[in-house]
């Protein structure tokens, strides 16, 4: 299962990608509207710092908008992906963009048809927003189960992206499932990486450790 991080954060992109579990990263909008300095600057450094695919969305309306500014957005790095939104007009610059070998991402999917159909106009990647579902009072999980079963039916290449992901529990079920990647807030990555256990078991390790150096005369 593949990680990637959902932040436009340098410092927290930065902080994470040395751990070595990330394999991507998601920005929209919104994301990149909390960050302080140019969109363009902050973009391109996130590009440059992380390997794997950096999903950059565009803001056009019309699909030779879409198309004109997912070329310019892919010049910033080869590992760039387009983000479009679920419409009609996303749709057909999903086909002009992959009929160029431009990966691309359809974000803002609630249902298991909307990925069908943006699956079919050649989609690298849907991007179905479970905890907005959840929000509304939808099982958003049912919705990744029903896109996984049908992509497996008919061995599409597309990727299953987990969006909106709320809570860590919601990483584990997308995981049974089979999902293929789960889109992370910086802080649901921490709450994964950390136990109260943990802590407490290490800290014992570490003071009966002083107990041994002090008995032996050990300074390691
Ligand atoms: C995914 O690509 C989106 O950026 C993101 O997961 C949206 O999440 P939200 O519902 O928390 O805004």
């Amino acid at each position: 299962m593949k990680i990637f991080l959902d932040t436009a954060s340098i410092d927290s992109i930065k902080k994470f990608n040395d751990m070595g579990v990330v394999d991507g990263i998601t920005t929209n909008p919104t994301l990149i509207s909390k960050e302080k300095g140019h969109p363009e600057d902050i973009m391109r450094e996130i590009v440059k710092i992380v390997k794997g695919p950096v999903n950059l969305e565009v803001v056009g309306i019309k699909t030779e908008e879409m198309v004109e500014e997912g070329l310019r957005l892919k010049r910033f790095g080869d590992n760039v992906v387009v983000k479009v939104p679920m419409t009609m007009e996303g749709l057909k610059a999903v086909k002009k963009l992959s009929e160029d070998k431009i990966k691309t991402n359809v974000t803002l999917i609630f249902s298991s048809n909307q990925a069908l159909l943006a699956a079919k106009a050649g989609a690298s990647y849907v991007s179905p927003f479970i905890g907005r579902l959840d929000d509304g009072g939808q099982e958003g999980m049912t919705v990744i189960k029903e896109i996984v079963q049908i992509f497996n039916n008919y061995d599409f290449q597309t990727e299953v992206l987990v969006a909106s992901v709320r809570h860590p529990i919601h990483v584990i079920e997308a995981g049974k499932i089979g999902a293929h990647i789960v889109t992370l807030p910086p802080d649901i990555l921490g709450k994964m990486l950390t136990h109260p256990l943990t802590d407490k078991g290490l800290s014992l390790f570490l003071s009966d450790w002083e107990k041994v150096k002090k008995e032996h005369k050990y300074t390691i």
